[in-house]
């Protein structure tokens, strides 16, 4: 199987509390080609979990779309792929994801230390699920382990994978490594999509350049700024950096309210602070944001600063 073709080389990054249906769709809006849905649990998908159901929601216009699973038993992984890849055109196996929690239960980033399990796993997606399975992960536990790993994870079946440049122990800290992306690209076939540190147009030219890497995933960035993939395809094709007036940003809340009707006014909340972080009188609009009790009050006080 194959991994998708894509309009664009600028994927949406999975991410927690974050990259939920609403804000996929806005990303996509201003050019993302591709986006996950956040880590989910392959035991509470089987188990009906509902708020992870919720959370593996997508639609029409949330195309190609891939579905980021973490676990470790093969055979709850293949069953939870199964009962909801209708929906998806991707399944992805996390073997990135750093915290305690996750890491004491072997899940995640604990799994760049078992080759032999991440092998069994792959290849009972593969084997299980008809659908491409791809993989993200990160460099390391400790320390850098993806050069091997990514032979046993391509070996296994894996129809693309992605890397992000840091090992577990680094968490988000320090520079991600791009060498080991490089490296990585080097290594195997399948397309690789580099990650970690994209936080402008000229970065993202430059990891495509500098690794060789067939797609870039772009995670913080885009937390802060969705337009960033309007950004970078108006940069690749001109030259040019956009400047985003604070009138933009304020807009991008609106669109973010819109598409997450059915969402909770605290997670607009939160949107609302990332989007508008940095612009002219923002403290004082994040602290009134802050204050804010509904939705409701929110949009007032959004069309309140755009006056
Ligand atoms: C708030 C947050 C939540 C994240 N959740 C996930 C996740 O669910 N699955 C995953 O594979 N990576 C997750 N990540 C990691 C990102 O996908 C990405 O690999 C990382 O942020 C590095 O890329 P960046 O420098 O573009 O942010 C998360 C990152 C952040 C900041």
């Amino acid at each position: 199987m194959t991994f998708p073709n894509l309009k664009n080389r600028f994927i949406l990054a999975p991410m927690v509390d974050v990259s939920n249906l609403a804000f996929r769709i806005l990303c996509r809006k201003y050019g993302a080609s591709m986006a996950y849905t956040e880590q989910l649990s392959s035991l509470a998908i089987i188990r009906d979990n509902p708020r992870t159901l919720h959370l593996a929601e997508t639609n029409e216009e949330d195309k190609p779309i891939g579905l980021q699973l973490f676990g470790r038993n093969p055979e709850v992984l293949v069953e939870a792929a199964n009962k909801l890849k209708k929906n998806f055109d991707v399944i992805d196996l996390n073997l990135g994801c750093p915290s305690k929690k996750i890491v004491a239960q072997g899940y995640g980033a604990a799994l760049l230390q078992e080759k032999e399990k991440v092998k069994e796993i792959v290849q009972a997606l593969v084997q299980g699920v008809n659908k491409p399975i791809t993989v993200k992960m990160r460099s390391g536990f400790k320390k850098v382990e993806a050069l091997e790993l990514v032979q046993v994870i391509e070996k296994a079946g894996a129809s693309a994978l992605t890397i992000h440049a840091r090992t577990r122990e680094q968490q988000y800290s320090g520079k991600a490594d791009w060498n080991i992306i490089k490296q990585v690209k080097e290594a195997v076939s399948i397309p690789v999509i580099g990650n970690g540190d994209v936080d402008s147009p000229q970065k993202a030219l430059q990891l495509l350049d500098e690794t060789r890497c067939d797609y870039i995933m772009i995670g913080r960035a885009a937390q802060h700024n969705p337009m960033i993939f309007k950004d970078i395809l108006h940069y690749e094709k001109t030259g040019e950096i956009l400047e985003h007036t604070p009138e933009e940003k304020i807009k991008l809340c609106f669109e973010y309210a819109e598409l997450d009707k059915e969402g909770s006014f605290v997670r607009l909340k939160q949107i609302c602070q990332y989007f508008t972080k940095g612009i002219t009188g923002g403290a004082k609009l994040r602290a009134q944001l802050n204050a804010a009790r509904s939705k409701e009050e929110i949009v007032g006080i959004l069309k309140e600063y755009s006056l």
